[in-house]
């Protein structure tokens, strides 16, 4: 059943592409728009909404921070994204014109249902993002997006994962294209991207064998960070929750900004750090920072493992690993950035002997606090 593969979580990294494409499949049509006929809530109400709320746990809150950029973007809406177990303890301001997405592969995490429920007290509508059919979110929302990742058995989340930005982005797309906003020519112009980003996801898993080469000489480490700006920042905090929960290292995202307010007071010689270098395209600030980043932390002696798109040279003599992903517009990045973390941490695991797909104190759905 683990299909030829040592371990569910290598099968499920590598059925991203497919996961992926199937997510989109009927989603967009021949024209180029959108057709997201399972938001049953009706365009009229969309363009009414003055916020969006995201809630998740975990992985899923990761999916719903990189969201956070596509449909601030896209639709100029305001977005917060919350964890599930702090917005349910809280008094969020929320009313009829709000809408409340809950992103949950299992569709059975406890604090994600309850910040769900207290929303709709609310009077918010609440759109979940789910992968599994007739679960209780689902259930209990206005609406749901089903992510099409097919059963995830490994405790680590991976191919839902990137279904989940994917739905993120539909939703982001959508809301766009029902209100009608200037980007209207890019959203086209991303639809087209998206609807090619499963042949990206394929060629990075192609190139994976250096990555995983790499983790096995990291096993005797102890810390690993991770370094991330724009969508690259909750990218990090990704990879550094796969490693924590996989290969039990001490492991931390920070929004490479930040790095000069503290976290580089932890960079010490032979120092894993794993950058996220957005695209010199596009928004170039955002890459010329964090190539003065990757420069600042390497002269204070960190071991540089780049994570940066074809054609990228700037990044060339501050690497000492390097690590090749598509080019693709920068909001889109993260389904294929997170890949090389995922194989990355799952590999880290095998080479510390650990259970990779039961990572121990771990189960796959929390419908307990
Ligand atoms: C991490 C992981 C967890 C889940 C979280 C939410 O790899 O799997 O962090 O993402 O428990 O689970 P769902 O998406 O089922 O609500």
């Amino acid at each position: 059943e683990k299909g030829g593969y040592d371990y569910f979580m290598l099968k499920e990294i590598a059925e991203q592409p497919k996961a992926v494409a199937d997510t989109l499949l009927g989603r967009i049509d021949p024209s180029g728009s959108l057709t997201l006929d399972e938001v049953r809530i009706s365009p009229s109400e969309l363009r009414e909404i003055d916020k969006v709320v995201i809630v998740a746990c975990g992985t899923a809150f990761h999916a719903g921070l990189i969201a956070k950029y596509a449909i601030e973007h896209w639709t100029r809406i305001p977005c917060e994204v919350e964890l599930a177990s702090e917005f349910r303890y809280r008094d969020p301001i929320l009313d009829g014109r709000s809408l409340v997405i809950a992103i949950s592969q299992s569709g059975e995490t406890m604090d994600t249902l309850m910040a769900l429920r207290h929303a709709r007290e609310q009077g918010s509508k609440v759109l979940a993002i789910c992968n599994t059919n007739g679960s209780t979110i689902p259930r209990e929302s206005d609406a749901v997006l089903y992510t099409h990742a097919g059963p995830e058995v490994a405790v680590a989340s991976t191919k839902a994962f990137l279904t989940q930005l994917v739905a993120c982005y539909l939703v982001a797309l959508y809301l766009g294209q029902v209100r009608g906003t200037k980007w209207g020519d890019e959203i086209q112009a991303v639809i087209k991207d998206l609807s090619r980003i499963s042949e990206e996801v394929e060629r990075v898993l192609e190139t994976m064998e250096p990555v995983r080469a790499l983790a096995r000489t990291l096993a005797a480490k102890n810390t690993v960070l991770f370094l991330g700006r724009h969508v690259g920042y909750p990218v990090a905090l990704e990879g550094a929750l796969k490693l924590k929960e996989l290969a039990y290292m001490h492991a931390e995202g920070f929004a490479a900004g930040e790095l000069k307010h503290g976290p580089i007071a932890l960079i010490e010689e032979d120092v894993p750090v794993v950058v996220v270098v957005p695209s010199p395209r596009g928004r170039s600030v955002l890459h010329d920072k964090i190539v003065s980043n990757i420069q600042e932390i390497r002269a204070r002696g960190a071991r540089t493992i780049v994570i940066a798109e074809e054609g990228d040279e700037a990044v060339v003599p501050y690497a000492d690993h390097l690590i090749r992903i598509p080019a693709t517009p920068t909001l889109l990045q993260p389904l294929v950035a997170t890949v090389p973390l995922q194989v990355f941490a799952c590999e880290l695991a095998t080479a510390r002997g650990n259970e990779v797909d039961q990572p121990r104190n771990l189960a796959k759905s929390v419908t307990v606090e």
